[in-house]
């Protein structure tokens, strides 16, 4: 366990195995360069060829023993000053936190590095060094050397709020463990990670930080009319389950928030079978319910003033006798029917009896979030969730709340003229529309379900699940939208509710 604290001492002042300072393009000094001045850092960094850019890391030993506490520097490249934001801290760290997880002590002035930073720097910096030391080696016999860190000085200026950098450091500790466990529930192989194993780490989760939970089987899926969820998990061995979490942090009067995430613990493409290749990373297709069930984790740690409901529906998408057929048609909760054109458009119709289910309790607004449609990645590509909503609000809350995390999202319209396209011959809607606008009618569908609610839908098929090595995660799971779901519903809970 790594302990994070904040002081305000001089950077050469603090002993430690490592001191970090960063170096901006040029290139130039960052905060703390200047103040070893028995070594000129800023020349042997020059002298190294590097010019200061994302990734141009020097470590220096410390040959001034006397002026300088920490053993050695390293320098880390940030690019241009001006552009300098807490997301360049984050990613900063996160590229050499495997390296500094290696130390015993580490401090760093990073947190000062953005121009207009300030405590939130701070959590950046925490987050950045704890999401960019994750591996996952639970299946691996050797496991390496676990992390050896154990203090790790964020060294801010004396005109910050020392006890809001500390709260920073709090609440990054919090975020990212939550954020660490939403990717070890995607990377665990789905053979290990049935509907029930995650309704099971849900109730594990719940009773550990103080939530309610209660964990619908078949059988009380079959009596509450969940016929989307059952239709999806009828073809496999391993049943489904819907989890329900409740947080309470305001009035029982207050409308709550409402949450669902898709939770199929893996998908082959049922009867439409997908190819091979395409089949390789489905164990990650319940990266949406993880999140969900992340950020419940992280409110209930972190208290915030507002009620929060999630339903996270979970089953796995397989082909067998038992399997739903192309053509068959299901009855959703609420009493909607949809006809199942291709059994590998299996999400949306678990998330339909969810979101029927979450909007039956008149929820301020409601998020859902999922790896929903190839066609979002075609369109926003690996890094950049897309946001298809009913309301203007809540779209803007969103996409600011991913940007002040650096989990960028942009939102696709939720164009009616398209709602068309699902228009079914024997049911009331169908369950594919044509290959283009697929993340749109993928939405059109969802937003059939949620009558008159505030509601956006969070499409994470392309940076849920990271196939090259990120900046702060290596391939696999990525914890994406945790962040920026904990932090938009923290903005929520400072302001009044609208309904
Ligand atoms: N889980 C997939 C979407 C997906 C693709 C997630 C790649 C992450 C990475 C989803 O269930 C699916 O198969 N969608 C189909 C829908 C189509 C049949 C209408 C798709 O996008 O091709
Ligand atoms: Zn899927
Ligand atoms: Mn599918």
């Amino acid at each position: 366990m790594t302990t994070f604290r904040y002081a305000t001492d001089a950077p050469t002042a603090v002993a430690a195995d490592v001191l970090v300072l960063p170096v901006f393009e040029g290139p130039e000094a960052g905060p703390g360069v200047k103040d070893v001045k028995s070594l000129d850092l800023l020349a042997l960094y020059r002298d190294a060829k590097l010019k200061g850019k994302p990734g141009e890391t020097l470590l220096v030993p410390n040959t001034a023993a006397d002026e300088l506490a920490a053993s050695s520097v390293l320098l880390v490249g940030l690019g241009p000053k001006a552009k300098a934001t807490t997301d360049t801290v984050r990613r900063a760290l996160g590229r050499v936190a495997p390296q500094l997880a290696k130390r015993t002590s580490v401090v760093t002035t990073l947190a000062q590095a953005a121009p207009r930073g300030g405590e939130d720097s701070v959590q950046a910096a925490v987050e950045g060094l704890i999401l960019g030391a994750y591996r996952f080696v639970a299946y691996k016999s050797d496991k390496g050397d676990p992390p050896a860190l154990e203090t790790v000085t964020l060294l801010g200026v004396p005109r910050w709020d020392a006890k809001a950098a500390k709260a920073a450091i709090a609440r990054a500790e919090i975020v990212t463990a939550a954020a660490v466990w939403a990717r070890d529930l995607v990377n665990t192989p789905a053979r290990d990670m049935t509907p029930a194993v995650l309704a099971t780490a849900a109730q594990d989760m719940a009773k550990e930080v103080g939530l309610e939970v209660k964990i619908w089987n078949e059988k009380d899926l079959e009596k509450g009319g969940f016929g989307g969820i059952l239709g999806v998990g009828q073809g496999s061995a391993n049943p489904p389950r819907l989890i329900e979490l409740a947080y309470r942090g305001a009035p029982a009067s207050q409308a709550p928030i409402a949450l669902t995430g898709k939770g199929i613990s893996f998908d082959s493409g049922g009867l439409s079978l997908k190819q091979p290749e395409w089949m390789e990373t489905m164990k990650c297709d319940m990266g949406g319910a993880a999140s969900i069930l992340a950020t419940m984790k992280a409110l209930a740690l972190l208290k915030p003033k507002i009620n929060v409901i999630a339903a996270i529906p979970s089953a796995e998408n397989m082909p067998s006798g038992s399997a739903t057929r192309p053509g068959d048609v299901l009855h959703h909760r609420g009493g909607t029917t949809s006809e199942v054109l291709n059994t590998d458009a299996e999400g949306r119709l678990v998330l339909a009896d969810a979101l029927a289910y979450l909007a039956e309790q008149n929820p301020r607004v409601i998020v859902d979030t999922a790896t929903l449609t190839g066609a979002c990645m075609v369109a926003l590509g690996d890094d950049i969730w897309g946001v298809m909503s009913n309301d203007r609000q809540l779209t803007r809350d969103l996409i600011a709340a991913g940007e002040a995390t650096g989990e960028p999202g942009w939102e696709l319209p939720l164009y009616a003229p398209y709602r068309k396209l699902i228009d079914s011959e024997v049911a009331d809607i169908k369950n594919i529309g044509k290959r283009y606008g697929g993340a749109i009618t993928a939405a059109l569908f969802l937003a059939e379900f949620v009558g008159d609610t505030p509601w956006a839908h969070i499409d994470i098929a392309g940076p849920a699940f990271a196939e090259k090595v990120g900046d702060y995660w290596p391939k696999g799971a990525t914890g994406i939208p945790v962040r920026t779901l904990v932090s938009y519903v923290l903005s929520q809970a400072k302001k009044p509710a609208r309904r």
